[in-house]
């Protein structure tokens, strides 16, 4: 394939890149220093390799973009766009002598429009301060990431990112309603509208969210925006086994409810959140399910909703009394996985989706890989998505428990899609589940793809060895 071709700069030609690119932006721009640029090697999965940068880029202009690909793609080197890399897969992994393109300066919020309820952003833009401006204006810009405080919108929309409250409100893929996206040649594209509706020609817009940066670089992002709900309020139920709190969710959603979040956390998960954060949740418990409602009655919801928790089987069902109540409770469900991360020291975080009337299967079936490996698996999930994140924690430092992290971790996808499932729900494929994507696929489908990739990048410069 001529994407093989695509090497990283090295010595006099690492000079040449650098001088180029130097050419069309400024030095404070332009980072070669080894130490700096290996700080952007990596994102935050485990088990993913990863290269050393040629160099970092930070622009700041949609032309200071373009020059970058226009310089990658005259000197044939590869491009690694990144933004705060938050992400689980390595998508934002840096290969040896890369430019790896930081849009993390491109972070200001052009427009917010109640009227035609859009913000139209840069790609740097952080989750959590778009959330708060729009705020301002009684909207809200709901997918949020546990990482929303630090993640940007480029990322998200890359990733495809999900999040807590996506049961109700949905992902980023029905948010993007229109993008600027500078191509491998420097070429500037304008993809989808800024209308409410809009069905003029294929959907670009949607095919690009979720690319992982493998087709173009996002330089601006039209975004749907919502009214802003009320604040929701949080019920905690209990349940003596993983398989009751499935069947409450299973219950839940068949009865029409429309929680803004429906979460599981398993006993393991529990413990790990109570010895990092000292919180108190109940450690007796199997599972603990939240829900949250944000709508005019939010108790009366979450009395409904505890009825069809105790018709399930759940020991205890306790709604929070208040907002601040609620918050904290969601504060131990966003913290999960730094808690699982500290049990063994390091974590492979999955992130299989299944139809939710299988969520018990998935969940039982995790038990016993985790048994038969003798390794702990905390599951946190979306539970009302089907989207579960079974964390399988170990010592890194062991070989042999680090392979049957790995083996285990493969075991938890093919039950995922033995299930009708999806290995992934809301993290992308990066170079952890490349193996996996094409298992997904078929191969008609990934021939398929690599059409499309070769479409927008021929010459394979951008984020090459990612998805497949
Ligand atoms: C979460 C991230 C890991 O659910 O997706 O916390
Ligand atoms: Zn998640």
């Amino acid at each position: 394939m001529i994407m093989s071709r695509i090497e990283g700069a090295s010595g006099a030609d690492r000079d040449e890149l650098t001088g180029r690119l130097l050419a069309g932006l400024p030095a404070d721009a332009v980072l070669t220093d080894p130490d700096v640029t290996a700080s952007y090697a990596n994102d935050m999965a485990s088990f993913c390799p990863a290269g050393r940068p040629a160099v970092v880029v930070l622009p700041r202009t949609v032309e200071q973009v373009r020059h970058v690909m226009r310089t990658a793609t005259a000197l044939r080197v590869p491009v690694v766009p990144q933004g705060a890399r938050t992400g689980l897969s390595g998508g934002a992994n840096a290969g040896d002598g890369c430019v790896a393109l930081s849009l993390t300066r491109m972070d200001r919020i052009l427009e917010i429009d109640p009227v035609e309820r859009i913000a139209v952003v840069e790609p740097g833009v952080v989750n959590a301060d778009l959330s708060r401006a729009v705020g301002e204006h009684g909207l809200a810009y709901p997918p949020d990431p546990s990482s929303w405080e630090t993640c940007t919108i480029g990322g998200n929309i890359g990733t495809a990112s999900g999040g807590l409250c996506c049961v109700k409100y949905g992902v980023t893929a029905e948010y993007v309603l229109g993008l600027d996206v500078v191509l491998a040649d420097g070429r500037l594209m304008s993809t989808g509208r800024r209308t409410a509706k809009g069905v003029a020609g294929y959907d670009l817009t949607r095919l690009f969210v979720g690319s992982e940066g493998s087709l173009g670089v996002v330089v601006r992002a039209v975004l749907a925006l919502r009214p802003r709900p009320p604040r929701h309020l949080v019920l905690a139920a209990e349940f003596a086994s993983a398989r009751a709190a499935c069947d409450a969710v299973c219950r839940i959603m068949a009865a029409g409810h429309v929680p803004s979040l429906l979460e599981l956390m398993d006993r393991t998960t529990v413990k790990a959140v109570n010895d990092l954060t000292r919180m108190g949740l109940p450690e007796t418990t199997e599972a603990l399910l939240l829900a949250a409602f944000d709508t005019a009655d939010p108790a009366a919801d979450l009395a409904a909703v505890g009825e069809l928790c105790e018709a399930a089987g759940a020991t205890q069902v306790v709604p929070a009394d208040d907002a601040a109540e609620s918050e904290l409770l969601l504060q131990a469900r966003r913290s999960s996985l730094t808690a699982l991360e500290a049990v063994s020291g390091t974590t492979m975080i999955d992130d299989v989706c299944v139809p939710r009337s299988r969520l018990g299967d998935l969940l039982d079936g995790v038990e016993r890989i985790a048994a038969r490996h003798r390794l702990t698996i905390g599951v946190v999930a979306h539970a009302g998505d089907g989207n579960t994140h079974p964390t399988v924690c170990f010592d890194a430092q062991d070989p042999d428990a680090s392979r049957r992290a790995r083996e285990s971790f493969d075991e938890i996808m093919a039950l995922g899609l033995e299930l009708g499932g999806t290995i992934t729900g809301e993290h992308g494929v990066g170079l952890l589940k490349k193996e996996w994507l094409a298992r997904e696929l078929g191969p008609v489908g990934l021939e398929m793809q690599r059409r499309i990739k070769e479409a927008f990048d021929p010459l394979g410069i951008l984020n090459p060895g990612k998805l497949f």
